[in-house]
């Protein structure tokens, strides 16, 4: 596969990505979570090429990232809890499920039909810089093809989605490392955290108090796909150290010196940060099996352990 341009995120880069994006060509987009494969939301034909690239299933919704909280607003509809996790987080890596807004702009295949919409507003200065130039929402899952990692680098989007992208915006290693939590605020219905990503429960229960689990009906999130995430290597999770035949991802000052570690004084942060990398890496060493030591279930914990049991799913 011939890899995708990587452009330099300045003045220059961002006119280039503009005029792909309206043109309705997708592009490799760096955000402060992970990188997206972005493309005009209003425009249905730029939607579908985004389905097409990543091999995703078109019943699976997309998000509308967006510049500012206005822009939010109109894509959609914004009770007192929405506002005040808006506040709260926005820009950052909150997503939104809400109600469809009447003339919002992001397009019923971006929705995957729903009459509920996805929004976010991603604090990454290029992210920001281009959203804010496009005046209108980006449609833009993870960069990865379905069901493989997400990419926390540009040239890893480059060399994985190749020249199916017309070019990545080069915005750096993504900080956060794993993506937004997703939480629906719907009328007459307490607030559901969909998906644990960057930013902790105990955060979101600062504003919201307590979320409530997914039902089960209504929309698969993301990962309720079982197998989402995943390396090549099978993984074993919970391990205490590594058999003959594995490698092992450690996690604190107890793992072996030596040993990829996704953060050596046991910080959740950094082993976010970490965590598709450690993946990658040890994948590229050509490891079968990955033993993977406990992280714990505290603040961001919750979403490392959700990545890593869907990545060990059988699939
Ligand atoms: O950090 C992130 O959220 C990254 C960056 C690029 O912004 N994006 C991302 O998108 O992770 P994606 O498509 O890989 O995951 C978003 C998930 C979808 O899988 C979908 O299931 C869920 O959001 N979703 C979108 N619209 C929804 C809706 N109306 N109701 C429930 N879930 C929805
Ligand atoms: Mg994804």
């Amino acid at each position: 596969m011939t890899p995708a341009r990587i452009v330099t995120s300045d003045a220059a880069g961002i006119e280039l990505a503009i005029n792909a994006l309206q043109r309705g060509a997708a592009i490799g987009m760096p955000t402060e979570t992970v990188y997206g494969l972005a493309a005009d939301a209003s425009n249905p034909n730029a939607v579908a090429s985004i389905y097409a690239i990543k091999g995703r299933p078109n019943f699976n919704p997309l998000i509308a990232h967006v510049a500012s909280i206005a822009m939010a607003r109109s894509e959609g509809v914004m009770d007192k809890r929405a506002e005040a996790l808006a506040a709260a987080f926005w820009p950052g890596p909150l997503t939104l499920v809400l109600p469809v807004a009447a003339n919002g702009r992001t397009c019923e295949l971006a929705r995957a039909g729903l009459n509920t919409i996805a929004v976010r507003v991603p604090s990454h200065p290029v992210a920001q810089a281009l959203l804010t130039r496009m005046q209108g929402p980006l449609a833009a899952p993870s960069a990865n093809p379905s069901g493989k990692l997400s990419p926390t680098r540009a040239t890893e989007v480059a060399a994985e989605l190749g020249d199916a992208v017309e070019l990545v915006l080069d915005g750096g290693p993504c900080a956060a490392g794993i993506e937004s939590s997703i939480v629906a605020i719907l009328p007459d219905a307490a607030p559901v955290l969909l998906r644990p990503g960057a930013v902790a429960r105990d955060q979101i229960e600062s504003i919201t108090g307590p979320l409530a689990k997914p039902s089960g009906t209504g929309i698969t999130a993301p990962g309720q796909l079982q197998s989402h995430y995943a390396p090549r290597a099978r993984l074993r999770l919970n391990a205490e150290h590594a058999e003959p035949d594995e490698l092992l991802l450690g996690f604190g000052p107890q793992a072996p010196i030596g040993a990829a570690n996704l953060s050596v004084s046991g910080d959740l942060t950094e082993a976010a940060a970490n965590l598709y990398q450690r993946l990658r890496q040890l994948d590229a060493s050509g490891a079968r099996k990955i033993a993977v030591m406990r992280v714990p279930c505290e603040g961001l914990g919750e979403a490392i352990n959700d990545r890593l049991q869907r990545a060990a799913a059988p699939r």
